[in-house]
């Protein structure tokens, strides 16, 4: 019986609602399929400094070290809005990807058929839109030193933070972006300001070196990372696997998950290198979405995101497909079934809360199997 080991990491705001569901999940598959997977939990963000003066702990470090994966919510809130730079609620999440070496964030923007009218672009822009934004997550302006505020003692400060690129990190994720692109249109969009940047100059010469020696047979195209955002929104399905650094990533998967209705809907998944010993990679994942203060505590948010994350687990951690498709093609007629969460709310639909929505899908589910 294939048995693994998850560190879930609920957090802040709505990401012990989420959590709750994606546990309904898991549970299932305990029960109706052959795997095996055993939970801990630990806290992390605003949870772990109200706890004990940090994001992560030591602790909960050495748990997500030792799990198969780690199931992450969300952190942050206005509650921690003053806390000291280090130990604010993003800097446990932050910790968890440079030290696990996450450096593969793969996040799908892809647009249920039921969602198309839930975007801000005209239904024929998003329809059937399926592209997967890939970025770079353990180097960059993220972690780049110097990262401070000096005092020049004149009045005045300034302040630094540092992009920086090795050969060796750009080559690994250009890597993963070929391979990807294998197992989907073989197109590879790579994009950087190399107008502006010198760092970005570097980054579109690795890319294009991989291309040439190591995938020639793909295509490979560049595009500066103000026109990409551009294109996203007149054109999106022109693209099909965008790779980019860590902060043009964040700022483009935002943008890309907001096409296809909601923040709500997104999984992202985020993976180290294969040990050649034992065969693992460390992962991670978690929803897009944040901790969404504004609505948390009040049984709303949308639990597809992470629910969808845990599929993207049976994907990438478990080598599960089937159960990663009967998963997804679950979420895709809950949706059919005409109920939504406050976010996805269209005319005509029946709106419903945070569980009732995983039930629907657990239901979907069910049936699937009976
Ligand atoms: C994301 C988030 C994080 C990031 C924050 C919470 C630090 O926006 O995962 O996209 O900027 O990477
Ligand atoms: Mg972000």
């Amino acid at each position: 019986m294939p048995s693994f080991n998850l560190l879930l990491l609920p957090g802040d705001g709505i990401g012990p609602e989420v959590m709750k569901e994606v546990e309904k999940v898991i549970a299932w598959l305990n029960i109706n399929t052959d795997l095996k997977f055993e939970t801990e939990y630990d806290l992390v963000g605003g949870s772990a400094y109200d706890n004990h003066g940090k994001a992560i702990s030591n602790e909960a470090m050495k748990l997500a070290h030792g799990s198969d994966a780690v199931i992450f919510g969300a952190v942050g809130g206005p509650k921690w809005d003053s806390v000291p730079f280090d130990v604010r609620p993003e800097a446990g999440l932050l910790r968890l990807r440079k030290e696990l070496d996450l450096f593969a964030n793969l996040r799908p923007a892809i647009c249920y058929k039921a969602l198309a009218d839930a975007s801000s672009l005209k239904r024929e822009l998003v329809e059937g839109l399926d592209i997967l934004i890939l970025r770079e997550l353990t180097g960059g302006v993220y972690f780049g030193e110097p990262k401070e505020i000096i005092d020049l003692g004149n009045g005045q400060k300034k302040a630094i933070d540092t992009q920086v690129y090795h050969t060796h990190e750009i080559e690994r994720i250009a890597r993963v972006a070929f391979e990807l692109a294998k197992t989907r249109k073989g197109k590879v969009t790579s994009t950087e300001k190399r107008n502006v940047m010198i760092s970005g100059v570097f980054w579109n010469q690795v890319v294009t070196h991989i291309h040439k020696t190591e995938y020639p047979e793909m295509e490979l195209e560049h595009i500066l990372a103000d026109a990409c955002a551009m294109q996203l929104v007149r054109e999106p399905k022109q693209f099909d696997l965008i790779v980019a650094d860590n902060l043009f990533g964040d700022i483009l998967s935002d943008e890309a998950a907001m096409l296809t209705g909601s923040m709500g809907m997104l999984p992202s998944a985020s993976l180290g290198s294969l040990d050649e010993g034992t065969k693992k990679r460390n992962a991670m994942y978690e929803p897009v979405h944040g901790s969404a203060p504004d609505i948390s505590g009040k049984g709303i948010a949308n639990p597809i995101a992470e629910i969808a994350s845990f599929a993207m687990a049976l994907r990438y951690s478990f080598n599960r497909p089937l159960e990663a498709d009967l998963i997804e093609s679950s979420i895709s007629s809950a949706l059919d079934r005409n109920i939504r969460t406050p976010d996805i709310m269209q005319d005509g639909m029946e709106k419903i809360g945070t569980s009732a929505m995983a039930d629907a899908i657990i239901e979907e589910m069910n049936s699937r199997i009976n």
